[in-house]
């Protein structure tokens, strides 16, 4: 695919137009386009074959004719799907200039220029994205370097499309991480990628080592962490700009761990593969805080990203266990194999307490319960607060990151009351498993603190090719988190 793609002038760009399927008639924004044509853009409607489906694409002369699907089903969604679709094919064509200028034929109604044009670049830098990084000698893909430019357009236009690139390039950067593999990403190698991250722009960044994690009382990081070689840590990244919204603090909490066996509670064969996904929590809040100091949002927004390798050693915490959280919270380890919520436990905790935020987001692929109840289509979500529910759903509809809201009652929090200690981190049935797991972490978080859990584990990768992802990480939460962030300060 395109090494990369930028947005500037381009001159000679070849123009992308679109049609509606079932069009007879072109639209009248194509009228002008159709007669430097002399008539060709309306013969290509009748070309056998040619539906206009979603992202079809059809070169006719210099133009690129894409379909856009049924017109009342148009959302920014379809944008970004015939985005996906348009950069595989431009690549293969060999296009390395084009303007996009569907709003001839998308109604401002429908989608507005802006919004649309932002949608079809977000598409695009999605679609553009490859697992290539690991390929070795015997690699058959093409090595030819070359850059897609987009034309860029002027004033609202351009500001929508760069913003949507820099979301769209920092989803990219989580599944890049995502992607990794647990030999080279462990918790350490993290810590010093989310260093860079946050030197290239300008957050603060602090690692709260092993060490100081254990003499502060992280009884769940700790312990998840003693059964790998590589040392857990908390990373925290900080976006403090001077012109923050006052009254808004946003603490975004992401599940990093680089690999999960299950621990002693080991996971039969076929179900630890792919478990290298699950720091995808972290990776996703590490893209959104990300974007949020790239596109520098009026917001002081903090992440933290408790990161450990859940194996088995010597040293490794077992079931029956008895741990003591950072807010003294007495947790009975049940099942090794339930590593996340202890992991999220300790960080939430620690943001309620040194952070004070006004609202606190988690991400996590927290369980296999919400796969089977929600399958991959959305993030099982839990919020029992009005206000942040509201930024929620809002940042939702806006990126396409679809949710799914499960309820957290008093009945639940009991479920989770030991035999031994306070807690168990999970129950001796598995019934309403993804609840557990938020009303686990409900434990973590001040009554008072406006807090939503996303459980992220039906959708932080994809198993084979979509047309925004191919197999492998999503990026899921990246445009959910930095919409929610911009809603917030808005
Ligand atoms: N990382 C897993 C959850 C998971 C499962 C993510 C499948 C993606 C796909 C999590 O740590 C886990 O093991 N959860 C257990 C919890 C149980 C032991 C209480 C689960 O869901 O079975
Ligand atoms: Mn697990
Ligand atoms: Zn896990």
């Amino acid at each position: 695919m395109f090494t990369s793609i930028r947005l500037s002038a381009a001159r000679g760009a070849t123009r992308i137009v679109g049609v509606f399927s079932e069009t007879k008639r072109l639209p009248k924004g194509l009228s002008a386009i159709n007669s430097d044509l002399d008539g060709a853009l309306s013969d290509a409607l009748k070309t056998p074959g040619f539906k206009g489906d979603a992202g079809e694409c059809l070169p006719v002369d210099d133009v690129i004719l894409v379909g856009l699907g049924k017109a009342d089903a148009f959302t920014a969604d379809t944008a970004r799907s015939i985005g996906g679709r348009l950069v595989r094919k431009l690549h293969r064509m060999d296009v390395t200039k084009v303007s996009v200028e569907l709003d001839a034929t998308v109604p401002a109604k429908t989608l507005d220029g802006d919004a649309l044009s932002g949608a079809v670049v977000e598409g695009m830098v999605l679609g553009n994205w490859r697992v290539d990084m690991f390929d070795g000698s015997a690699s058959n893909r093409s090595k030819k370097s070359n850059t897609l430019t987009i034309a860029s357009g002027t004033g609202t236009r351009k500001a929508a499309m760069d913003r949507a690139r820099i979301i769209a390039e920092s989803a990219n950067e989580a599944r890049r991480l995502g992607a990794t593999p647990p030999n080279i990403c462990e918790p350490a190698w993290f810590a010093s990628e989310a260093r860079k991250i946050g030197r290239q722009c300008n957050l603060k960044v602090s690692v709260i080592t092993a060490a100081k994690a254990a003499e502060m009382g992280m009884g769940g990081l700790t312990n998840v962490g003693k059964g790998s070689k590589v040392p857990p840590r908390l990373v925290v990244l900080e976006h403090k700009p001077a012109k923050a919204k006052k009254g808004v603090k946003l603490a975004l909490v992401g599940k990093t761990i680089t690999y999960d066996t299950g621990g002693y509670s080991l996971k039969i064969s076929n179900s630890m593969k792919g478990m290298k996904y699950d720091k995808c929590g972290g990776t996703a809040v590490l893209g959104a805080i990300r974007a949020v100091a790239s596109l520098n949002l009026p917001i002081h927004a903090v992440a933290l990203l408790p990161a450990a390798e859940n194996m088995v050693n010597g040293e490794a915490y077992r079931p029956d266990d008895i741990i003591r959280m950072y807010n003294d919270v007495a947790v009975e380890v049940t099942n090794t194999d339930a590593e996340g919520r202890l992991v999220l436990a300790d960080a939430l905790a620690y943001a309620c307490k040194t952070i004070k935020p006004t609202a606190i987001i988690d991400a996590a692929t927290l369980t296999g319960g919400v796969v089977v109840g929600l399958g991959h289509f959305c993030a099982g979500f839990w919020c029992e607060d009005d206000g942040l529910r509201t930024h929620v759903e809002r940042g939702s509809e806006r990126s396409g990151e679809r949710v799914w809201r499960l309820p957290l009652w008093k009945e639940h929090k009991d479920f989770m009351r030991a035999r031994h200690a306070d807690i168990w981190n999970s129950a001796p049935s598995r019934n309403a498993h993804p609840i557990q797991g938020a009303a686990f972490l409900s434990y973590f978080v001040d009554d008072d603190v406006p807090w939503c859990h996303l459980d992220i584990a039906g959708v932080a990768d994809v198993e084979s090719d979509k047309d925004l992802y191919v197999a492998g990480p999503t990026g899921y939460g990246v445009r959910l988190m930095t919409e929610i962030a911009a809603s917030m300060v808005e």
